[in-house]
């Protein structure tokens, strides 16, 4: 039931607050400052002893797995690779016996995820899956998983999957991490953040004014450019993949830096630029790739922390978002996105919960 809202994928997005709250509830251990999930199957020892993670899924789902890899690499330091599900069950990766292959999905259905499963467990690899539908097929199947707990996710454009996706792997990249090298004070620190974020992202979901008079401002776009780096680098690809798939507008991600080997050509005034530039390690550097897109007349839409006056002196349009920790920006920029994408669909009269030519889930090769 989509109550008050107009659409399933607004509902959902508005919902993240919650759902957030649900993928976190009863997993997060103040004590040991640490993780747990019900559902790994896996013993301490046991995942101590993984010293690599394949991550493999499609979509939307993939791109909270190139998240992952940022997490689980920075705070558990686990190196970790992130291939297509459709590429993986196709190659004959030579891995070792202790990678574990995590397999991400809302649906639990999508055939090449699927297949991909098997294909690792036929080699005998450990699997696990990080799923929203309960019981559904990779539930089912892989060895061992942790549930989202995020609710039917009606809107073909997946929104509060994402985040939620997201939530838990930075909880697993604690759990990993403090197997290994990350302090009591480090776990807690994260614990107290993962807390607020609920909180946060409510916050977070106040720029929906200012997304809406961007979106009036470059709904006629033809093609938007979006840009990140480091842990947004993910997220512009799929503020891009969001604004395709229901507006059917092209829009392209790019890390920002990759822009001048390239992509630049495409800026002109009419190509408006996306960038994701919160305060981060990161943040001179993507401010001088913004001047670059100024430099050649492109327009600049900022998603950057409320008040940041560098930003607004450079950007054409300012999303404001409040400030969090870098491993937690991808949830908080993803947010402005997804409701950037849907006001741009409306605008444009499509159809933002059944978009052409899609289905939900893809249950075929
Ligand atoms: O159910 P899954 O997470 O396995 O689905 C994967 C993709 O099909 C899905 O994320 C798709 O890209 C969405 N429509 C994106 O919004």
């Amino acid at each position: 039931d989509r109550g008050e809202y107009p659409h399933y994928m607004l509902k959902e997005i508005y919902e993240q607050p919650e759902t957030l709250a649900n993928a976190m509830r009863g997993r997060l251990e103040a004590d040991n400052a640490t993780a747990h999930f019900g559902g790994l199957n896996l013993s301490a020892q046991q995942l101590r002893q993984v010293d690599r993670v394949i991550m493999t899924a499609c979509g939307t789902s993939y791109h909270a797995a190139m998240v992952g890899e940022y997490l689980l690499e920075e705070l558990a330091r686990v190196p970790v690779e992130v291939e297509y599900a459709s590429e993986f069950r196709y190659r004959n990766p030579p891995l070792d016996r202790s990678s574990v292959v995590l397999a991400l999905t809302q649906s639990g259905e999508t055939a090449d995820t699927l297949a991909a499963l098997r294909e690792s467990k036929r080699m005998g690899h450990t699997t696990l899956a990080i799923c929203n539908a309960v019981g559904s097929s990779i539930a089912r199947e892989a060895d061992g998983g942790v549930y989202l707990h995020a609710g039917p996710e009606i809107g073909v454009a997946s929104t509060k999957a994402f985040t939620s996706q997201v939530c838990v792997l930075t909880m697993l990249a604690l759990y990993l991490g403090r197997t290994r090298h990350l302090s009591s004070t480090q776990g807690q620190r994260i614990i107290d953040d993962l807390h607020a974020l609920p909180e946060t992202v409510r916050k977070t979901l106040a720029c929906h004014d200012h997304v809406k008079r961007v979106a009036e401002k470059y709904a006629h776009a033809k093609n938007v450019l979006y840009l990140g780096r480091q842990y947004l680098y993910p997220v512009a690809l799929e503020g891009a993949l969001k604004l395709k798939e229901i507006s059917y507008i092209h829009a392209e991600g790019y890390p920002a830096a990759e822009m001048k080997h390239g992509p630049i050509a495409l800026v002109d005034e009419s190509t408006p630029s996306v960038f994701l530039v919160p305060r981060g390690n990161v943040f001179d550097k993507v401010m001088s790739n913004m001047q670059e897109i100024k430099a050649r007349g492109g327009p600049v839409i900022a998603v950057a922390g409320a008040g940041d006056r560098e930003v607004a002196a450079l950007a054409d349009d300012v999303i404001p978002i409040p400030d969090v920790p870098e491993y937690l920006q991808p949830i908080v920029t993803a947010i402005p996105l997804q409701l950037l994408a849907y006001e741009i669909a409306l605008l444009c009269g499509c159809d933002v919960d059944k978009p052409r030519n899609l289905a939900k889930s893809v249950t075929v090769e």
